[in-house]
Order: structure tokens, then sequence, then C-alpha cells
């Protein structure tokens, strides 16, 4: 497991405090330890009891409170920040710093703080664009402090426009791209594949399962944060896709399969993370099947097996597979290992609610030829991929 990093949250008095809640909460999901700073007014909006309770720290908001510990709060927590994200920043707080102003426990620590410090404004699409605010931007950003812009869209005033805090998600993929910037990976070309495959019965009928490809972009996004050149061969389903990803959709068993195999050759990881169909309906129908009193039996026959199609034809690729169980994890993931030709096999426990299909946590055991199974505790997808590239990497 990699150091625990600390990032310093400041929320200040906008409408989208509540949104800082998420980003916590998905921060402490990814092992980063958080202090949160709030303004004054901020303590109108939210109560700080919610972001103590998530950060699983004090939330200190007045600067001359008395003092818990023999320390000075602000150059403390200045020192301590790996990083500083202010979530969400108003008007307010981009002139004050601007400015040099320092006269509350935030802008006193990031006046103080030698740590990188982020931005994320949220506010009125007018007060966005006024002039002096857009001039303390390109102020801030002039000194070296990083921005991440609001969206567009429907604001919480009823204008439309940008204002709107970027998603809790985006931002966290930034901020733990900052706290660990590996580059381990530059040149090397992965291939990803994601999300579930469909088997149509007929025109307006098909089945597929419950992957939502979550796992397999979080591992895109990580090879790409590592510099890795990305191929991502995706079935359908609605994750954002990876900036700096080369993207392939298929929809059938058939047409993933014609998709890896093109891409195999010039290929050097392979992790095949999309539940790709088993079985297929034997005879697809071109018309649609007329509802009728009879019961309908649907016979169906096996799919390709393109994992063991790839480990047959296995070159100098790292093949690695995912083996999601319901029983007899270990077994079943080592008995796939080996008759795939794999060099790692991902296991996952999909009996469980909280983790696995659909989730944004998993817990997995990670299996190698050579080595004995590393088990995972339960992380947020991405940190599962981080853990997955380290252990490739470090042996390759
Ligand atoms: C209901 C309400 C919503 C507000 N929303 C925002 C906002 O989204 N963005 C912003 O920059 N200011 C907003 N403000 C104004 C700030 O609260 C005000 O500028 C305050 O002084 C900011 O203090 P701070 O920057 O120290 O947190 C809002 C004010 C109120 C009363």
């Amino acid at each position: 497991m990699e150091n625990t990093k600390t990032v310093v949250i400041g929320v200040t008095g906008g409408i989208a405090a509540y949104k800082a809640l998420d980003v916590i909460s998905r921060l402490r999901k990814e092992n980063v330890c958080v202090h949160v700073i709030m303004t004054k007014s901020a303590l109108e909006f939210v109560n700080p009891i919610s972001f103590q309770t998530l950060s699983q720290n004090m939330v200190i908001h007045d600067m001359f409170e008395e003092p818990r510990a023999w320390e000075i709060q602000h150059i403390a927590l200045a020192k301590k920040a790996d990083l500083l994200l202010v979530v969400p920043t108003t008007a307010n707080i981009i002139g004050k710093v601007a400015n040099g102003i320092a006269d509350d426990m935030l802008t006193t620590t990031i006046m103080a703080t030698v740590a990188p410090v982020i931005f994320a404004p949220a506010m009125n699409v007018n007060m966005y664009n006024n002039k002096i605010v857009q001039d303390n931007i390109k102020k801030l950003e002039d000194y070296g402090y990083d921005f991440i812009y609001p969206t567009s869209g429907r604001l919480a005033c009823g204008d439309i426009g940008q204002g709107k805090l970027a998603g809790a998600e985006e931002i966290v993929e930034i901020i733990m791209s900052k706290l660990y910037p590996i580059k381990d990976m530059l040149g090397t070309r992965v291939l990803v594949t994601a999300g579930p495959t469909i088997a149509p019965i007929d025109p307006v009928r098909f089945i597929t399962n419950r992957s939502t490809g979550k796992m397999g972009y979080a591992i895109a996004r990580e090879a790409i944060d590592r510099g890795a050149i990305v191929t991502l061969i995706s079935g359908p389903c609605h994750e954002k896709v990876p900036f700096g990803a080369k993207v392939i959709r298929i929809n059938t068993n058939e047409e993933m399969r014609a998709a890896v195999i093109n891409n195999y050759e010039d290929t050097d990881i392979v992790i095949s993370a999309a539940a790709v169909a088993d079985y297929k309906p034997k005879c697809y129908s071109s018309s649609k099947i007329k509802k009728s009193e009879n019961e309908l039996n649907i016979e169906f026959v096996r799919d390709n097996d393109i994992l063991k199609e790839l480990g047959l034809s296995k070159k100098k690729q790292i093949l690695v597979g995912f083996a999601a169980e319901s029983n007899d994890l270990l077994q079943n993931a080592k008995a796939k290992l080996l008759k795939k030709n794999l060099d790692y096999i991902v296991a996952n426990d999909i009996s469980k609610a909280d983790v696995g299909f659909g989730a944004d946590d998993n817990k997995v055991i990670i299996l190698s030829k050579d080595n004995s199974p590393i088990a995972l505790d339960k992380m947020g997808k991405k940190q599962v991929a981080r853990e997955l590239f380290s252990l490739i990497n470090k042996k390759r």
C-alpha cells in the first residue's frame, strides 16, 4: 500500500458547499487523509459535523479558537498538506487570495502552505464572468495556482451558464493524479476491455449482464495517468470516456473479439475487465418474436472464449483476466489463470452488494502464476487499478 497523503480541503460559503462532502467521501475511499477548514460563511450552508464525520478529523473554522494542541493550527495544516483544495471556491476567496488577504483560517493557511493549491470555483454565471473575478483567476494562475473550472449547466439560482462546480468524480481524479504522479508506463501500450457485451435474440431483445464498465474504465484512467498509450474496447455502458484513451465501442462478443484481435499484436499489456457473454442464442430471429400463449424456449450455444484465444497466441504480452465469482473464489480464479495462460487474474467476490458489479468499490485478490495471492482491502476501483499496475510494473 502506498503512503497515505494529506489533503486540506477548504470549504467556502457557496450553495455548492454540500458537494464538498462527496469529494471528501471519495478521497477517504482512496485512503487519503483529509482535514477540513471552513470559512465563517460556509458554516451558514453546511453543519461542520458532516465534514467532521466524513473526514474523521476536527473541522477548523475559527482562527482564534483556544488551541487543542500546542501547535499553531494554520501553520500545522499548511505544513501537513500534500495538497490544498478549495471546494467550492467563492468569488470572494479568489479575490482575497489574489490580493494577498489572509484574514481567516483558510486564507491564512493558503498563504502559509508550499503545497500545490487547487481552486474549484462555483458561482452564478454573471459573477464568474465578472471581469474582476476573471482577472483574479488569471492573476492566481500566473502565480502557479491551479483551477478546476466550473462546468456549464443550470445553476442553483436558475440561470444557465458556466458556474456549476465540476463533478466530484472529476475533482477527485485530478487530485489523485496530482498526489500520485507515477509515470512508470510511458510509451507502454495497454489494451483494456470494459463493460458488458450483449447477445441479440431478435431485433428488439437481447441478453446481457450487470457489468457497468466502472472497473475497466478506472483501469484505463490509471494507465493513462501513468503515461501509457491506452486503447479501451468498451461494451455499452454510461461511464465517462477517460481523457486520452482511444475508445472502440462494441456490442457483441464477436465484435469484441474482432477489436481485441486487431489490436493484440502491438499491445504490451492486456487487461480484460469486460464481462463478455459466454453464451448466445443458437438462432437469431431477424423478425420480432411475437407474443403467444405458449412458453418460449431459447437455446443458447457457447460463444467465443476470447481470453483463452489470447492466452494461446500470447507472445510478449502480459495478460490479465478478471474472475467474478460467487463461490469458491480462489479455487475458480486459480483454475482460470492456468487454463487461459494468464499472467495475473483479479478475483472478486460478487456475492456482496457493496463491492463488485456496479459498485464504486471493489475487494479483490490478485493472483499470479508464480506468487502467492495478494488480498487487497475494500477500496475504490481507481485504487484497485493503481495497486494492480504497481504490481505488474514491479515485475516487468
Ligand atoms: C444563499 C447564498 C448563496 C451563495 N452562493 C454563492 C456561490 O455559489 N458562489 C459564490 O462565490 N458566492 C456565493 N454567495 C456569496 C458568499 O456567501 C459571500 O461572498 C461570502 O462572503 C463568501 O465568504 P467566504 O468566501 O469567506 O466563504 C452566496 C450567498 C448566499 C447568501
